[in-house]
């Protein structure tokens, strides 16, 4: 009998981890794969095209939860997505990453016994003071299929008890759609064109999480850093919505640009061809040690820790001297080399869907 999953996506980093396991159950006879969508992200630009790009079916369903606090807005899928499972019956539900809609649907799906797979599971910044934070550690301990980018992964998992039969190492599934659409992205995009920016002579800059753009002084912190980097390259900044606010109402000065979200295949370009990135998505931390771009991490530390050890990430806080002496060694060519972590090689989603294909035949439950 074929597998019947609901893949669940939510906000606008879920999209291109979701779609590589799509297309791979798709492939496969032995499943009969279905898409929800949340709702968590709505605007065009941060859903509707990532599903063209990414060629991601359209939802099957899709919840409409919209924004809201953290208690409404998982209270809110939790409701939504459980009147989904009670009409459905799936033999398993395949939640990604760390957003609040990862957490709301593992926990509904968890509590009617149906099994949970969490991919990227195990990651640990041990900072309790961000909301990914918390919905990855409560994912993990309501999922059956603990499915992890990288051995330190495997440590963080094991080091809480977790029991090793549900750990399984399939890579980064994020990097898939990376490698799958980069040379797309490359032919495709007119970014660079259309901002006149030369390759390798621009920086670019996101910054969205609450913990850094939600405090006075930390955000007063990063955009005093961003000036000085600013003075010695010229910075682009696709700016999420909820940090557009904060932006519009501080003056920044020198060559900084904020542009509208951008879709996959330019932002995919605009990484490609930077002469570094600064960031404090976790995400982006990834695709520039694939790309070999050097990344500078504007937060005190990383639940990726891969990318700093193997890839071309450096955690710098906000400490705005910090940033301008890296930024300098770049400019000067110095920037971090990487190599590629193991199993980051475009092939995860097939592991992923060869782990459920036999484990499930006999689920542990959660
Ligand atoms: C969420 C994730 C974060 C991820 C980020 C990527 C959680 C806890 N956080 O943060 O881990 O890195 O997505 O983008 O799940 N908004 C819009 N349009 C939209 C979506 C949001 O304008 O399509 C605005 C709203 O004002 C909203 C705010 O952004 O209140 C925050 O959105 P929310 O989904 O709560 O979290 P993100 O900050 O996007």
């Amino acid at each position: 009998m074929a597998l019947r999953v609901i893949n669940v996506v939510g906000a606008r980093p879920n999209f291109m981890k979701v779609a590589p396991i799509v297309r791979a159950m798709r492939a496969d006879a032995g499943f009969v794969p279905r898409l929800v969508h949340t709702g968590q992200h709505y605007d065009p630009s941060m859903s509707r095209i990532f599903f063209e790009e990414l060629d991601l079916p359209a939802p099957d369903l899709h919840l409409g939860v919209g924004s809201g606090t953290h208690a409404v807005q998982t209270a809110r899928t939790l409701v939504a997505f459980e009147r989904v499972l009670l009409a459905e019956r799936p033999d398993l539900v395949l939640v990604v990453g760390d957003v609040n809609s990862t957490l709301a649907c593992a926990l509904a799906a968890a509590k009617l016994k149906i099994p949970v797979a969490h991919v990227e599971a195990g990651l640990r910044s041990r900072n309790f003071a961000m909301p990914e934070e918390l919905n990855r550690l409560l994912t993990d301990r309501l999922s059956s299929y603990l499915l992890t980018p990288s051995a330190d992964a495997d440590r963080n998992l094991l080091a809480e008890g977790h029991d090793p039969a549900r750990i399984h190492r399939v890579g980064n599934v994020m990097i898939d759609s990376l490698l799958h659409h980069r040379r797309e992205a490359e032919t495709r995009s007119r970014v660079l064109e259309s901002l006149g920016l030369v390759a390798r002579r621009y920086a670019v800059l996101t910054l969205h999480r609450p913990e850094t753009v939600d405090h006075p002084e930390r955000l007063a912190a990063a955009l005093r850093a961003i000036s000085q980097v600013a003075d010695l390259v010229p910075v682009v900044c696709p700016v999420h919505p909820r940090t557009r606010k904060l932006f519009d109402s501080s003056r920044i000065d020198g060559n900084l640009r904020l542009l509208e979200p951008l879709g996959y295949f330019d932002f995919i370009k605009l990484m490609d061809h930077a002469l570094f990135v600064l960031t404090d998505s976790g995400g982006i931390q990834e695709e520039t040690t694939v790309l070999g771009v050097p990344c500078l991490t504007l937060r005190e530390e990383t639940e990726r820790p891969i990318t700093v050890s193997e890839g071309t990430n450096i955690v710098v806080g906000l400490d705005a001297e910090q940033i301008a002496a890296e930024s300098r060694k770049i400019i000067r060519g110095e920037g971090k080399t990487g190599r590629l972590p193991e199993l980051w090689d475009g092939h995860t989603a097939e592991r992923i869907v060869a782990v459920l294909a036999r484990k499930t035949s006999a689920p542990t439950g959660a």
